[in-house]
């Protein structure tokens, strides 16, 4: 059997599918790993290092998709693309669904196996093909690098025989995967950290890292069978309002994480608690590709509002390509493991999976 990757639009997407790690470790499983020539010259892999692995490579995109049983990826193959691909092969990436949901039906009408990782049960046996887990862990350590690089005062407490520099008070706005490496991350920079989700099940996750929960009044908790948050009611997200407005008055970076799949992320920073921060205050927004936490993100610009500035960015898992590669190739390779019949060597759809079942598009 042969598995493949071709490049991705290297303009939103640096990361890569296979690593050279990850390539031994299918040729082991018994596949043939076929992959476009330059396939990770971007990130400094140069094709002697897959090859040195039994990599074999091609030049031509259309003979490998049109030959490969399976691909993987990480965003959706062009229409183009997608049209050398043949019935019963299997597509694999983070094909983001609810987006795409036209493209794959496309796909899955031709009889392609489609599966799209971002739709994993979140249980224990599938937590090495958590691509979520594995990305908003960087995304939320990287938010903070980026938000810290745009804030004008120094992060830790300076005793100093010139003075006294106070620490910064940073806010965390959803304190799930991102949110939480977002606290750790601060706080290792000397950071005084406040969170706050409608899951009142992180509360102890974020006091366990060292940073205050800010509870919502009266709330219930938001939280689905699945894990995930549900969408807030009227009521709550009045008090969250008032609750933030006063908080934000004395923080100077707030990082912004709360999504609810398949939704729109909700506008929890508005206006108005824009106007009562503090001038030079930056708001680092990692729901800006799903409309953003804030009433102004725009993706990929820097925003001023009241001297704050608000950022968000497609995909800032492009500023460190390499460590979110080698994870995410993990994660996959994880999941192609699953799929396979070791003993009779071949790829076997069972449905009674539940991770087989869920991630797969029909
Ligand atoms: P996510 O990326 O969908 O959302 C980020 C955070 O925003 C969540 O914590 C959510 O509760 C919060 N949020 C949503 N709306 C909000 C609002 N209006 N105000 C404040 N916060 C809001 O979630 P993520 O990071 O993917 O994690 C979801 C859950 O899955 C968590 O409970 C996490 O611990 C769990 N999980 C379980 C795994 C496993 O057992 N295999 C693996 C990874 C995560």
């Amino acid at each position: 059997m042969i598995i493949a990757s071709v490049l991705e639009n290297q303009k939103n997407e640096k990361r890569v599918a296979v690593t050279p790690e990850i390539a031994k470790k299918y040729i082991s499983l018994g596949f043939e790993v076929l992959l476009i020539e330059k396939y990770g010259n971007h990130l400094g892999i140069k094709d002697e290092e897959y090859s040195s692995v039994g990599v074999k490579f091609s030049s031509d995109e259309k003979e490998i998709l049109t030959k490969s049983d399976i691909i993987i990826q990480l965003g959706l193959l062009t229409n183009e693309k997608s049209s050398f691909l043949k019935e019963n092969k299997l597509l694999i990436g983070a094909l983001n669904f609810y987006e795409n949901k036209e493209e794959i039906d496309i796909l899955t009408k031709k009889g392609i196996k489609v599966f799209s990782l971002e739709l994993l049960p979140r249980i224990t046996r599938a937590q090495s093909m958590d691509i979520l887990s594995s990305q908003a862990n960087l995304a939320g350590y990287k938010a903070v690098i980026e938000s810290f690089s745009n804030f004008e005062k120094a992060i830790p407490m300076m005793m100093t025989a010139a003075g006294t520099i106070p620490a910064a008070k940073v806010l965390i706005v959803g304190a799930g995967v991102a949110g939480l490496q977002a606290i750790a991350t601060a706080k290792r920079m000397g950071a005084i950290v406040f969170a706050t989700d409608v899951r009142m099940a992180s509360k102890e996750q974020v006091e366990s890292l060292g940073g205050k929960f800010l509870t919502v009044e009266g709330a219930e908790n938001l939280e689905t069978e699945g894990g995930y948050a549900k969408e807030a009611s009227e009521d709550f997200k009045k008090k969250q309002e008032n609750l933030l407005s006063e908080t934000l008055r004395k923080i100077d970076i707030v990082i912004c994480t709360a999504l609810i799949p398949g939704k729109k992320a909700p506008v929890i920073i508005k206006e108005n608690m824009i106007q009562n921060m503090q001038p030079g205050s930056v708001i680092y927004d990692l729901a800006a590709i799903q409309g953003g936490n804030t009433a102004f993100t725009e993706v990929d610009n820097i925003i001023e509002k009241n001297g704050v500035k608000i950022m968000g960015e497609t995909n800032i898992l492009n500023k460190l390509p390499v460590s979110a590669s080698s994870l995410y190739a993990k994660n996959m390779f994880n999941f192609v493991e699953n799929l396979f019949d070791k003993e009779n060597k071949k790829i076997k759809i069972n449905l009674e999976d539940e991770i087989i079942e869920k991630t797969l598009i029909k």
